[in-house]
């Protein structure tokens, strides 16, 4: 690789997509992705992921998806389906392989899986499950109590989630993980991580741990932020290495631009 192309070529690793070879294990992280393992075994009938938007719900469902799905049966469904017919038909097509020209609604769903004998419990992963209708969750609560299919959700920490915790589950037996966003020294290791990941060794070393902490700050460890400020940081550091390389000829990452593409992003006011 020419040197002079490397930031452009780098911010290419902070792009925003959810795709589970990308992910990044730490700690924290990793131990909730456990327990969500753990909670698939037991006889639980409902389990939630929640948190706040860009802390790593559809990573990690994504990551769920990925291993389990070669061992079970396994339906992820990424975009809300929030017609009920076209809801419980894409669920019969899904699980069941069952296949109608015809909508589907709930009593025809409940038929239909009451029809199959599945050894092991087929798992549907709902993300954004706070755009789904309070009636269809009331529905998908029932077909959990029938224990035909265990469901997993991610939700947005809304009062939505509240509602949905309060009123509908609160009876039921489910388990739920909260994802937050990382510390400074947790982020420190994802940017580390994703820039070694992809060969960037010297970038990588140019994040100390004081750069970082000025990163934090602007994104409060959150991912998608950092993700966006790290691929602004990059959009300019491109720009200096085309037109002023030496501002950018240092050991670790000057807080000016850090500052700049916190601008840049709108993290902070010009
Ligand atoms: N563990 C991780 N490893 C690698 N990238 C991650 C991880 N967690 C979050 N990300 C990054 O942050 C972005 C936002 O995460 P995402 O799962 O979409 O959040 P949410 O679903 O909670 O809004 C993703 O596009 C991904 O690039
Ligand atoms: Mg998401």
């Amino acid at each position: 690789m020419k040197n002079s192309k490397i930031f452009r070529n780098s911010k290419e690793v902070f792009q925003d997509i959810v795709d589970s070879k990308d992910y990044v294990q730490l700690d924290r992280s990793m131990a909730i992705y456990h327990a969500l393992k753990e909670a698939i075994q037991k006889p639980l009938k409902m389990i939630l992921v929640f948190g706040k938007p860009g802390t790593g719900k559809s990573m990690m469902l994504n990551k769920l998806y990925k291993e389990l799905s070669p061992k079970q049966k396994v339906v992820y469904i990424q975009t809300p389906v929030i017609d009920e017919t076209e809801f419980f038909k894409v669920l019969a097509y899904e699980i069941f392989r069952f296949n109608t020209p015809d909508s589907l609604n709930f009593t025809q769903f409940i038929e239909i899986a009451n029809h199959y004998e599945i050894e092991v419990t087929p798992i549907v992963i709902l993300d954004e499950a706070q755009l789904y209708s309070e009636s269809l969750m009331e529905k998908i609560r029932l077909i959990s109590d029938s224990r035909k299919v265990k469901f997993i959700f991610a939700l947005h920490k809304t009062e939505k989630e509240d509602l949905i915790a309060k009123e509908h589950f609160q009876t039921r037996i489910w388990e739920s993980q909260e994802l937050q966003n990382a510390t400074a020294s947790e982020l420190t290791l994802y940017i580390h991580k994703k820039l070694l990941r992809a060969n960037f060794f010297d970038l990588a070393n140019m994040f100390s741990d004081r750069s970082v902490k000025r990163i934090h700050k602007f994104t409060d460890g959150n991912y998608r932020d950092t993700n966006k400020l790290m691929y602004g940081l990059f959009e300019i550091c491109s720009w200096y290495e085309g037109n002023d390389p030496a501002k950018i000829k240092h050991r670790t990452m000057p807080t000016k631009l850090i500052e700049m593409a916190a601008i840049h992003t709108g993290f902070i006011d010009a």
